[in-house]
């Protein structure tokens, strides 16, 4: 394999369950050292997308490379990635050090039980674990149940980790952790990150690449940088960050606004010059979010829209109270024409 292989490729990738056509003629290449995220609504084809990566299903049409070998019809154990169930399934009556050796003991021939010893350990201490072996699992609170199934999947030393929706079950703060987390692990083990998520900040933060599906198809993959600067259609614009939507010059297309590029003042006249739309709006409601202010305002052509004010661009003027009557506006830049899909 030289630098330039993927490390898992789709070629024309289908998959189809009876009548539902779970995952559409899908090309994606998996660079090797990455953190990819596969982002998409319920029911928008990620698990499956990843289960024919693992082998654990087969493409209907289509075929599935790793690092440059055709594995189409290769089962899962004969392929050098693992996976993180969405629902991962902890063996509660083992313990931590048996569950994380799982997959090793499995093997034949089996690895002698000193070299299994140390590499438990050293999946322990990825995960920041070291010492919890001999604790059983219903021990363990939810964030470190879910680091060790990811030190039972570290352990095999994978070309790839495939992850689904790992952090689905953590509360808001160990989620955050957790992502940290797992960066951090990314960084220091070199394996390929392929991580299956719904949720758009944690996709955008953590990723290098975000692939983003919809109804069995990838509709984009990028950086976050690229996917919320130049969305291909509405359907992106809309999932990856806020932004406002308004009519565009026909009904195939739309104006898509990001927030944060929109300026408010008193009125028109105290708005910048340059600006090409201008426009007298009443704030609606505001929130404060530190370093921002969020206002919802609505003007009488083009209803309502949101605005992301900076504190510092909050100048002289101070801070809009709900019903006040001020003025918004954007340079043409900011306008971005969309296929309305
Ligand atoms: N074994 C199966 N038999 C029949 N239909 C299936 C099967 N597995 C998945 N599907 C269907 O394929 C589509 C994609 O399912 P998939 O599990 O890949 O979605 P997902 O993007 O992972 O969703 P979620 O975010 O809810 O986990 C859905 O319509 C689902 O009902
Ligand atoms: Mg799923």
């Amino acid at each position: 394999m030289n630098e330039t292989t993927s490390v898992i490729e789709f070629r024309k990738v289908s998959k189809r369950f009876g009548d539902v056509l779970a995952v559409a003629d899908n090309d994606l290449a998996v660079r090797p050292g990455e953190f990819l995220s596969i982002l998409g609504p319920s029911g928008c084809g990620k698990t499956t997308s990843l289960r024919m990566m693992a082998g654990f299903e087969q493409p209907t049409s289509g075929e599935v490379f790793i690092r440059g070998e055709n594995v189409t019809g290769v089962p899962a154990y004969r392929r050098p990635v693992n996976m993180v169930f969405q629902h991962y399934a902890l063996f509660p009556h083992l313990s931590v050090a048996d569950n994380v050796s799982y997959g090793l003991r499995q093997r034949s021939p089996k690895p002698p039980r000193s070299e299994i010893d140390r590499a438990v350990d050293e999946a322990l201490a990825m995960v920041r674990l070291q010492g919890y072996g001999g604790r059983r699992t219903y021990e363990l609170s939810g964030g470190q149940q879910q680091r060790v199934a990811l030190a039972r999947a570290l352990i095999n030393r994978p070309a790839v980790l495939l992850l689904d929706e790992p952090l689905a079950a953590l509360d808001r703060k160990l989620r955050r952790d957790m992502q940290i987390e797992l960066q951090t692990l990314q960084r220091d083990v070199g394996i390929t990150f392929l991580l299956v998520t719904h949720d758009q900040e944690e996709a955008l933060s953590m990723s290098d690449r975000v692939c983003v599906m919809r109804e069995g198809r990838i509709v984009q993959a990028g950086s976050p940088r690229e996917l919320y600067d130049r969305p291909v259609n509405r359907y992106v614009a809309d999932f990856v960050g806020k932004t406002n939507f308004f009519p565009g010059r026909s009904p195939a297309e739309v104006l898509s606004v990001r927030p944060e590029l929109i300026e408010i003042a008193g009125s028109t006249a105290q708005l910048p010059e340059d600006l090409s739309a201008r426009l007298a709006v009443k704030v609606l409601n505001r929130i404060f979010l530190g370093e921002h202010t969020e206002y919802v305002v609505a003007s009488d052509r083009l209803g309502e829209f949101m605005v992301m004010s900076p504190r510092k661009s909050e100048r002289g003027a101070g801070v809009y109270e709900i019903g006040d009557m001020i003025a918004a506006g954007w340079r043409s830049e900011a306008e971005r024409v969309l296929p309305n899909e």
